[in-house]
């Protein structure tokens, strides 16, 4: 079945908030080399794309993170499906993530790099959806603030499809 979507944030506006954000990301680090994680899959087209706009020394890696506990009120338990192939120890480490949404996923995140030792950790987010938060999770660098919504597109899925549109869409609700 095929849902009808509604655009929510379109591919232009995408592309230059992310930018704006890649200008702002190397102000604050200068020319320090800079390690970006993203969490597949959802942060796929994101990390392609800011890393671009990002310039100067950067490494990039991958963790994928399984979640269980999203929306019941047990307290989560997430499990690593991918975890990083390079050391944080001494680097400057920028996690970038699709969505926050109940915070859980970057909440164990957080908590488990650090105690790699990196040199400093930041969280880059296109999208955060504050009304859903159940979970402590701090955003240094955030496209848009959305609401509780079902949102797909630019990597996030609904049962693994839509990843690929070039835009942030909502599922219209039938009538
Ligand atoms: C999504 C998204 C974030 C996480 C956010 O990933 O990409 O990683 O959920 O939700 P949370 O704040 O409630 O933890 P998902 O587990 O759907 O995997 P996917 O990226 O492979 O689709």
């Amino acid at each position: 079945m095929t849902e009808k979507l509604d655009v929510l944030i379109s591919a232009e506006k995408i592309q230059v908030r992310l930018q704006e954000l890649a200008q702002q990301v190397r102000e604050d680090y200068g020319d320090e080399p800079l390690l970006l994680v993203g969490i597949l899959k959802g942060s796929y087209q994101l990390i392609s794309d800011f890393s671009r706009y990002l310039g100067g020394e950067v490494k990039i890696d991958f963790a994928q993170i399984s979640s269980y506990g999203e929306g019941t009120t047990s307290s989560g338990l997430v499990r690593f499906k991918k975890d990083l192939d390079l050391s944080l120890e001494g680097e400057h480490v920028l996690i970038v993530e699709d969505i926050v949404d109940t915070g859980l996923t970057l909440n164990h995140l957080l908590e488990l790099f650090q105690t790699r030792r990196p040199a400093s950790m930041r969280v880059l987010t296109l999208l955060s959806k504050p009304a859903a938060r159940a979970y402590p999770a701090r955003v240094d660098y955030l496209g848009f603030e959305i609401d509780d919504v079902f949102v797909v597109g630019y990597g996030l899925d609904y049962a693994e499809r839509y990843r690929n549109l070039p835009y942030v869409g909502v599922v219209r609700s039938q009538p």
